[in-house]
């Protein structure tokens, strides 16, 4: 895709031929690492509870995203009108920055929500946010974690953790919820 963006752009084809390069971005950061990160929360969620390794594919790829997606925060929104959440009011004209790593742990609509269960219901997550601006990519994601996790299992169906939980570091970023790192035994 990337290269077909260059190609139009160089041939002078392309309507927004400055835009390629944010267009490439855009598709290397919404993309890559959401995905990448995607799979790397899930193994170790998996490893964490080795329990469930055998549990269905695909369903269990909702429940991924909801338990530990990676995206912490929407787009951000402006609020046009006071907008009511829980006790507060949040005023006209204010820009409102949208956990949606908490919004997909709230106990209101996903019971024992700190729980890992691949068997539960968990469409209706935010992970991939929520109205006009909703991903556009969530089909190929999901897909693309459903084939990166399940040709894992198959392969390596003795996988374990191979660190302390405790040492792994998460990045510090606003956006990205991820590892640095995610040491695994394959065998
Ligand atoms: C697990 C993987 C992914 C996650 C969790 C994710 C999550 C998100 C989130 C939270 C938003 C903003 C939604 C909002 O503010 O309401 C978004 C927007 C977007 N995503 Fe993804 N994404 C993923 C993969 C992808 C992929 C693979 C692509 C493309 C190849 C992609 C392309 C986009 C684009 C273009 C937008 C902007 C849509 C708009 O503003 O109308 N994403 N994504």
């Amino acid at each position: 895709m990337l290269s077909d963006l260059t190609r139009v752009s160089e041939a002078g084809d392309s309507p927004l031929p400055r835009r390629t390069g944010v267009h490439g971005f855009l598709l290397l950061v919404a993309g890559h690492e959401t995905t990448v990160n995607l799979i790397g929360n899930s193994v170790l969620a998996l490893l964490s509870d080795p329990g469930q390794m055998a549990a269905l594919l695909p369903g269990a790829v909702e429940e991924f995203l909801r338990y530990d997606g990676p995206i912490n925060i929407a787009t951000v929104r402006f609020t046009t009108a006071p907008v009511p959440v829980g006790d507060v009011e949040i005023p006209a004209g204010e820009f409102v920055m949208i956990s949606l790593l908490a919004a997909n742990r709230d106990a209101d609509r996903f019971p024992d929500p700190d729980l890992l269960d691949l068997t539960r219901p968990a469409a209706g997550h935010l992970a991939f946010g929520h109205g006009i601006h909703h991903c556009l990519g969530a089909p190929l994601a999901r897909l693309e974690a459903e084939i990166a996790l399940g040709r894992l299992l198959d392969r390596f169906p003795a996988m374990t953790l191979d660190a302390d939980p405790a040492d792994l570091r998460w990045r510090d970023s606003t956006l990205i919820h991820g590892l640095h790192g995610l040491p695994v035994r394959l065998a």
